[in-house]
């Protein structure tokens, strides 16, 4: 179970590791069955039923495996009351909207850079725009070991609050959507929208901050700022509206499980 005061810490950082999230029998059995698959990101047998009613649908269909390592997966986000932890970060009901678990094979090749999520993956013409208190609520549960250059994440704490202001400013129509899925863009709304972002942050030196310490990552995208390193078992939990980023498994292959919860609405 995740102690809630962690809580704030989330909020404010929007970033937390825990250590030792799974103990090593839980930790064995997801390796195991993580390898049974083999899948990387985003395949479609990475994917698994976020509740026992759809994992039951895996036995009509005879997939015996998916069934029983579903119900494992499950089992453990009860056992750990992550939705009880979901629903107090969010201030209301949120639900799991996604399970995941894949494997990375050792490489070297470029993985995404500085970025935030919930920005249209950079696109040019966007039309509708989200609610800003739509985003997700991402734990990553290492199965490997993982550090800088090696398969960690980094993430600029307290960025979450300026990707918030940027979302809440276009959907309020204060400011213009312009891209800012990269930190470069990211930066760049910043400025050409500086008045607006100074009030906002005026009580604080969040924005100040940010602007400055982001100014070599901008020139030097495989900067290891802001890395750490996380043992197999250990787990990260993030507001995905902050600036980050994913480093290549440079060391060994990576085995990662994603529990991801949003707002209930
Ligand atoms: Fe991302």
């Amino acid at each position: 179970m995740i102690k809630n005061e962690l809580i704030s810490e989330i909020k404010s950082k929007g970033i937390i590791k825990i250590d030792n999230f799974l103990n090593s029998k839980e930790t064995l059995k997801v390796q195991n069955l993580i390898k049974f698959y083999s899948v990387p990101k985003d395949d479609p047998a990475s994917y698994f039923p976020t509740n026992y009613k759809s994992a039951f649908l895996k036995i009509l269909k005879l997939n015996f495996n998916k069934f029983y390592h579903s119900i494992q997966i499950i089992n453990i986000e009860k056992k750990k009351n992550l939705l009880n932890f979901s629903n107090n970060f969010f201030g209301k009901k949120s639900k799991l909207r996604y399970i995941d678990a894949y494997y990375s094979k050792i490489s070297n090749k470029e993985i995404l850079p500085w970025h935030t999520d919930q920005a249209y993956s950079g696109k040019m013409n966007i039309s509708n725009f989200n609610n800003p208190n739509d985003f997700f609520l991402k734990i990553f549960v290492y199965l490997t070991d993982v550090g800088p250059g090696n398969g960690c994440m980094s993430y600029i704490p307290e960025s979450h609050k300026i990707g918030y202001a940027i979302r809440e400013g276009i959907f309020n129509k204060i400011i213009n959507y312009q891209p800012y899925w990269r930190l470069k863009d990211f930066k760049k709304i910043i400025y050409d929208n500086l008045v607006y972002f100074e009030n906002y942050f005026k009580e604080t030196n969040i924005l100040y901050n940010f602007l400055k310490k982001t100014d070599d990552l901008v020139k030097l995208d495989s900067n290891d700022s802001y890395s750490y390193e996380a043992k197999a078992g250990s787990a990260i939990i993030f507001n995905e509206g902050g600036v980050h980023r994913g480093s290549k498994p440079l060391v060994n292959d990576r085995m990662v499980l994603r529990y991801m919860y949003s707002r209930d609405n």
